[in-house]
């Protein structure tokens, strides 16, 4: 992956925000200013980065930048009103073969593996110390959960939330914005916009 640029914009100034500062940084580039439509947050710093206001278009406008937001619903909605030039970031602490794809607006925390031919989206987030084995394609504005696991060849539809810790045997496809929660071990295909819990995991709304 290229060299970051260091005139970056965050929109988004929680804590996950923190973690994309630190990921950029350790990619060598800067972020100057973050955009949240949180009051409280406007004129604080985090990690040295001004919260400037709201989020708005005339601010962002053909900036690099990136939804550092981790609610996918909502990420997908600020990425898909703001003009930005968006800039993926990669923790230089990670393991992506050369023939990994990574969509615009992604960002991948400390400690990933990324196994040749996987396919990554757009704006979506690979969390601290994941694994994406050979040939998984993962969608956009999805959320891996830090430590999760993907076996080979796993589909991750849009929007999908993968808990910290969940484990995707291989081939599984986790349909279009479905869940699986903390440590579920998903075996078995998964419906859109389910909630999976448990090992082996099973939908939360079929439990007594
Ligand atoms: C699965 C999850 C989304 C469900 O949240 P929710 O819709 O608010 O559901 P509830 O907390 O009401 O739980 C519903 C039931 O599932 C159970 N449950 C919830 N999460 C569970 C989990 N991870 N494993 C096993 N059971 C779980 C609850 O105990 C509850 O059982 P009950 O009906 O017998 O009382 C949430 O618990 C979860 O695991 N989120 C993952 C968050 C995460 O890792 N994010 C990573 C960001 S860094």
């Amino acid at each position: 992956m290229k060299s970051l640029p260091d005139n970056i914009v965050i929109v988004g100034a929680g804590g996950h925000a923190k973690v994309v500062i630190a990921t950029v940084r350790a990619a060598g580039g800067e972020v100057v200013a973050a955009y949240d439509d949180d009051r409280a947050r406007w004129g604080q710093q985090i990690l040295g980065v001004p919260v400037k206001g709201p989020i708005s278009a005339k601010d962002i406008g053909g900036a690099p930048a990136i939804v550092a937001v981790g609610n996918n619903r909502t990420r997908q909605s600020i990425a898909e009103r703001l003009q930005a030039q968006w800039v993926s970031a990669c923790h230089p602490n990670t393991t992506v073969h050369p023939s990994v794809s990574i969509g615009p607006g992604t960002v991948i925390f400390a400690g990933s593996v990324i196994q040749p031919d996987a396919t990554i989206g757009a704006h979506s987030i690979l969390n601290t110390a994941v694994s994406v084995d050979h040939d998984c394609i993962v969608g956009d504005f999805v959320h891996i959960g830090p430590g999760a696991r993907l076996c080979g060849g796993v589909t991750v539809d849009e929007g999908v939330l993968l808990g910290v810790g969940a484990k995707i045997a291989p081939n599984v496809e986790i349909g279009p914005w479905a869940t699986a929660g903390a440590g579920a071990v998903c075996v078995v295909d998964i419906a859109r916009e389910t909630t999976v819990v448990g090992v082996p995991a099973r939908s939360v709304e079929a439990k007594e």
